[in-house]
């Protein structure tokens, strides 16, 4: 498959075209990998889920998964990963719990790039240990899409990044794959429309956008367990309101970071210095710029309440009201 859209590609917007994406899709795979085994790191984003449940489809358990929590998942993602794909769809999944690995390295690192590399290589190094741990794996898949193509077209033209946002970069020399692209022309709306075709949940295929390197560039500063668990627990109090409230349908991206600094506070009549949780809530289109989504004070008074009450370490909960520009989406 060539790197490049043709102009006569339908855009995907309906389950028929979808099913007939599906059909062809498994047809040049199974065209491409025969009979052996295909590897995939499954981040449990929609990306990498789509091409996921595409693969099995198309070559069951010749696909082997691999999804490496990193210790810095959002509550419960990990066991919805594991739910939905061992579960579910019976596929041929391994979970490697990496987190001590991951929070030793970046014991006091403050300064966000060096975190973001430290994520980024531990990560390959990871997944290139599970996979010389396999035998016939020939094909690695990946979740590329087409945006993702012309960011690559853009970082060649020598075009300046702000942040390094690659998730799974090259892997070691020995460890050569042919790569297994199903999803590379594809646009994110696309890549939904096949999702709900293959049967994957809604709240898997909408999910909101989550970086590579998770809560870590939300833990600002040098990450300790105590703060990330904090941030964690804070997070899925947003989430849950968010659902309870309809927002999680409207709301392109919402999340918790918690900065490195303790403000004073009363608890019980006692002295009690906690971490604020900042809230951040943005509509945007493509990530480029964005704005703010204005949420009713109301529900900002219960998760304001919630957080307080049930996060140990947050005594404050302040609202991050800046548009990108200026401030990136992510704090880090
Ligand atoms: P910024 O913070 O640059 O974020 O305004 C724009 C969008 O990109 C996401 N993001 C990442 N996604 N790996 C990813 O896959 C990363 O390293 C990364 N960093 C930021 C961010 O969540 C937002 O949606």
């Amino acid at each position: 498959m060539s790197n490049v859209r043709p102009e006569t590609m339908e855009r995907i917007t309906t389950k028929a075209l979808a099913d007939k994406f599906i059909e062809e899709q498994i047809k040049e795979v199974r065209a491409q990998v025969g009979d052996k085994k295909v590897l995939l790191a499954l981040s449990g984003g929609v990306d990498s889920s789509v091409v996921a449940a595409l693969l099995i489809k198309a070559i069951g358990k010749q696909l082997v998964c691999v999804h490496v929590n990193h210790g810095l998942m959002r509550k419960g993602e990990s066991e919805a990963v594991i739910d939905m794909f061992k579960g579910e769809l019976d596929a041929n999944l391994v979970y490697v719990d990496a987190t001590d690995r991951f929070l030793d390295l970046l014991a006091g690192v403050s300064e966000p790039e060096k975190k973001r590399k430290i994520i980024g290589k531990e990560f390959i190094e990871v997944f290139a240990d599970e996979a010389r741990k396999l035998e016939g794996v020939e094909f690695l898949a990946q979740g590329t899409i087409y945006p993702d193509i012309l960011e690559s077209i853009k970082a060649a033209e020598g075009k300046k990044a702000v942040k390094s946002h690659h998730n799974v970069g090259g892997l070691p020399e020995d460890l050569k794959f042919e790569l297994v692209e199903p999803i590379k022309l594809l646009f994110k709306d696309e890549v939904r429309v096949v999702g709900e075709a293959l049967g994957l949940p809604h709240a898997m295929v909408y999910r909101q956008p989550f970086p590579g390197p998770g809560l870590g560039v939300r833990c600002l500063g040098a990450i300790t367990r105590d703060r990330l668990h904090a941030l964690r627990e804070a997070d899925a109090i947003l989430r849950e309101e968010f659902d309870i409230n309809g927002l999680a349908e409207k709301v392109w991206q919402y999340f918790i970071a918690v900065p490195d600094i303790k403000s004073v506070g009363v608890k019980d009549e006692s002295r009690y210095e906690g971490w604020p949780a900042i809230i951040r809530a943005v509509n945007t289109k493509d990530a480029m710029t964005a704005t703010i989504e204005e949420i009713p004070y109301e529900i900002l008074h219960k998760i304001t309440y919630r957080i307080t009450h049930e996060v140990e370490g947050i005594n404050r909960v302040l609202l991050d009201l800046t548009p990108k520009p200026i401030g990136t989406i992510e704090w880090e």
